[in-house]
């Protein structure tokens, strides 16, 4: 009998994490789930782990998706647990890799990481090769990456995916978007200048399954849609979808003030382009936002 070839996937649980196990046994792989919980049901998922018993062996692939919810106030502890779940967490993936000889295992790591490794940059062009950027999050971004990185000394093919704003009907960003236009009280933030490099769901999944795949592709690359917005076109784009206005804007100070160091992050801009995914023959379903708008509302 012929065993399917298999990927772990760490934050199988999660909101891009959760379509993927279908679309991979589309392509003949089976799923191991890795979730704290240490197992569940989804469709497309016939074997669990917990990520603190990781065992590798006889997996093709390795997903790594999981990360504590950035989208929340830094504390002290919500800053222990963003460090732990992707930096702790990916480093104890490349040790479980490492536990294994070299003939077991997993051919390729696909690691999450996040536009934020470029700082706030204003109208530069960023592809994969620009430098990395300063403050928190491109701080922790750098260090996840570099974590993941370590993988290549055993031999393994590492994609870091610089994953942009993610839109989905159940992500969280897009939900609370929504939420805010459709009572007609959404707007820019801050100056509204900032670029955006939203990427809708299926087109992240559709590149993670491509890079598990596609073995002239590795190193970082950009998780976000050909065509960035900046923050007040993509707003007045979603109102005008919603048939809402775009009239409140959210200062900068005011955002700072409520959600904190993370209503920073919000300012921050990022013209991230996906020059490697273009370059290796992805192919985007959704490349514009009313592309990607008219799919999701
Ligand atoms: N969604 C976006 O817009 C976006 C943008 C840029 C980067 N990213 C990155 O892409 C990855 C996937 O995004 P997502 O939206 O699918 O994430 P998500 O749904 O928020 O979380 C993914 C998984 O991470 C695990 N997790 C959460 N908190 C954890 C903790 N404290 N310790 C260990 N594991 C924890 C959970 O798995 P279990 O509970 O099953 O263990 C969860 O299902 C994340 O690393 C995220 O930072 C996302």
């Amino acid at each position: 009998m012929q065993v399917s070839p298999r990927a772990a996937i760490i934050g199988v649980t999660g909101f891009v994490g959760r379509g993927l196990p279908s679309l991979l046994a589309e392509k003949g792989m089976a799923t191991t789930g890795v979730s704290r919980a240490g197992s569940g049901q989804l469709p497309g998922v016939d074997q669990w782990q917990a990520p603190d018993r990781l065992n590798l062996a006889g997996h093709h692939a390795v997903i790594n998706l999981a990360g504590e919810p950035i989208d929340q106030r830094w504390t002290a502890q919500t800053r222990i647990r963003f460090h732990a779940s992707r930096v702790g967490l990916t480093q104890r993936v490349v040790q479980a890799i490492s536990d294994l000889s070299p003939a077991e295992r997993p051919k390729v790591l696909v690691n999450a990481s996040a536009v934020g490794f470029y700082g706030d940059r204003h109208d530069e062009i960023l592809t994969e090769t620009a430098q990395r950027g300063d403050g928190y999050l491109a701080d922790l971004c750098a260090e996840w990456e570099e974590a993941a990185l370590a993988a290549e000394s055993l031999g393994v093919r590492v994609v870091r995916l610089r994953i942009g704003i993610v839109l989905g009907k159940e992500g969280s960003a897009f939900k609370k978007l929504l939420f805010v236009f459709k009572l007609g009280i959404g707007g820019r933030l801050g100056s509204g200048k900032q670029w955006m490099p939203w990427i809708h769901v299926a087109d992240l999944r559709g590149a993670i399954v491509h890079a598990v795949f596609s073995e002239s592709l590795h190193g970082p690359i950009n998780g976000a849609a050909p065509n960035p917005e900046r923050n007040a076109d993509f707003n007045r784009k979603l109102a005008a979808a919603l048939h809402r206005p775009a009239i409140f804007p959210a200062p900068g100070f005011a955002l700072r003030l409520v959600i904190g160091e993370f209503g920073g992050a919000l300012l921050a801009g990022q013209r991230a382009l996906p020059k490697a995914l273009e370059r290796d023959g992805f192919q985007f379903h959704f490349p514009t936002l009313e592309s990607a708008l008219k799919d999701l509302l």
